[in-house]
Parts: C-alpha cells; sequence; structure tokens
C-alpha cells in the first residue's frame, strides 16, 4: 500500500503517518523529518536545505526527487510505505506518479486532513513551546501557510481527479483521527 498524506502545517501529517506506518508495518517516510537530520548533522545537504527549511520556503523540487529517490529504493519500502510532506506541489506529484509507474506500484490513496487555520496555528505554538523546532517560529509559520495555500493545497484537486482523495477532520483527539483514517483506507 502506498499512501500519502495531505495538509497544511500542523495539520498532524506526521503523527497520524506514524500511527499508520505501525499498524501496517509500512516505512513512515517525513521529507522534513529528513531534512531537519540533515540540518542537524551539518551536512552540505543540510547546510543548503536550511536556507529554505528556516524561512518556511520548499526547498527546491530537484534536490527533494533525489531525496525521495533515494529513500524510496530501500528494501523496506518492498511492501509499500506511508508519505508525509511529499509531494508539495503539482511538480512533485508528477515525479512521484513516474516514479511510481517505473515500478509499477502506483499511489493507493492520498489522505487529506483538514484542521482549521486557528488550530494548526495553535498546534504549531504549542509544539514550538515543547519542541522548539526552529520552522514554527512565529514569523516563519505565515510563509509556511502560504507556500502550502500557493503550491501544496493544488494538489488536492490532482488526486481528487483521480479518485485519490480521502478526507478526514482533523479537529478530534489523535485516536479520533485515527480511527477515521483507518475508518477510510478500510473503504
Ligand atoms: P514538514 O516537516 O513536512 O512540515 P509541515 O508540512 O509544515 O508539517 P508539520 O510537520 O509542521 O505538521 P504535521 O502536519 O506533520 O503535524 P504534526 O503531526 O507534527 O516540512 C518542513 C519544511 O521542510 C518545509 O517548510 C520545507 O521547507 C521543507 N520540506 C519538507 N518536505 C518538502 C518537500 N517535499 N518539498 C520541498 N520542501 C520540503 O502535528 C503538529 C502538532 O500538533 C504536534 O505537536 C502534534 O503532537 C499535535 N497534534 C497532532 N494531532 C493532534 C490532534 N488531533 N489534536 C491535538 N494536537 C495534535
Ligand atoms: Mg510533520
Amino acid at each position: 500500500m502506498q499512501v500519502v498524506f495531505l495538509g497544511p502545517p500542523g495539520a498532524g501529517k506526521g503523527t497520524q503517518a506514524s500511527l499508520l506506518g505501525k499498524a501496517l508495518s509500512l516505512p513512515h517516510i517525513s521529507t522534513g523529518v529528513l531534512l531537519r537530520k540533515e540540518i542537524t548533522d551539518g551536512t552540505r545537504l543540510g547546510t543548503y536545505a536550511n536556507e529554505f527549511v528556516s524561512t518556511g520556503k520548499l526547498v527546491p523540487d530537484s534536490v527533494m526527487l533525489d531525496i525521495i529517490e533515494e529513500r524510496l529504493a530501500k528494501d523496506d519500502c518492498g511492501e509499500g510505505f506511508i508519505l508525509d510532506g511529499y509531494p508539495r506541489n503539482i511538480s512533485q506529484a508528477k515525479a512521484l506518479d513516474e516514479l511510481l509507474g517505473k515500478v509499477g506500484k502506483p499511489l493507493s490513496r492520498v489522505i487529506y486532513i483538514e484542521v482549521h487555520l486557528d488550530d494548526v496555528v495553535k498546534r504549531i505554538n504549542e509544539r514550538k513551546a515543547k519542541e522548539g523546532r526552529g520552522d514554527d517560529a512565529p514569523g516563519v509559520i505565515g510563509q509556511r501557510l502560504e507556500e502550502y495555500n500557493n503550491k501544496t493545497k493544488p494538489l488536492l484537486d490532482y488526486y481528487e481527479e483521480r479518485g485519490l482523495v480521502s478526507k478526514v477532520r482533523g479537529k478530534g483527539t489523535i485516536e479520533e483521527v485515527f480511527k477515521e483514517v483507518l475508518k477510510q483506507l478500510s473503504k
């Protein structure tokens, strides 16, 4: 099963993708987590990516495609994977379609987590206080939301045209949202 989680920053993509990965014994692949590791490790890629991540901008597509191509080629993706944070725009979605087409494993489902803007900002602020993630700073959240609205949100139509989207209301508790994710996937 190849699943993509879509939704605004702070919607709960990482939280739900991690739970689903454990439930299905599939790897949870978060491009945000992969980038933050490169940044923490101080690699050349991390130093380059941080210019974008720290200002709330999308990292260029060619860099992201290299990262995702390398990750999806690993053995643990043989039975599928749960993607969180990729694709982020139409061009990345097309690149992913092409990549998955080559190995004959098209996307099974796109789970879109719907959360009101006020709630995502609240969740991000709470996480900032707990974890201190750099790009959760008030000055960066606005730019992340702008990137999401301009570039990522159009993916909803892209995948709806292919009949792949299941919408999940992200407002309840983590457990309630997860129940809904499982319900949608069983349909
Ligand atoms: P990324 O790491 O993907 O960040 P994001 O999309 O902004 O999403 P978040 O990780 O902030 O939120 P989430 O939806 O995962 O929510 P979470 O589960 O944590 O990307 C970061 C940056 O990397 C980008 O800005 C860009 O620069 C770069 N990047 C990454 N991928 C890229 C790509 N493909 N192309 C180009 N650039 C890319 O939940 C949020 C908080 O809420 C947590 O504290 C959680 O505990 C809490 N929470 C979750 N669910 C609930 C609930 N139901 N009720 C209450 N609290 C909840
Ligand atoms: Mg995340």
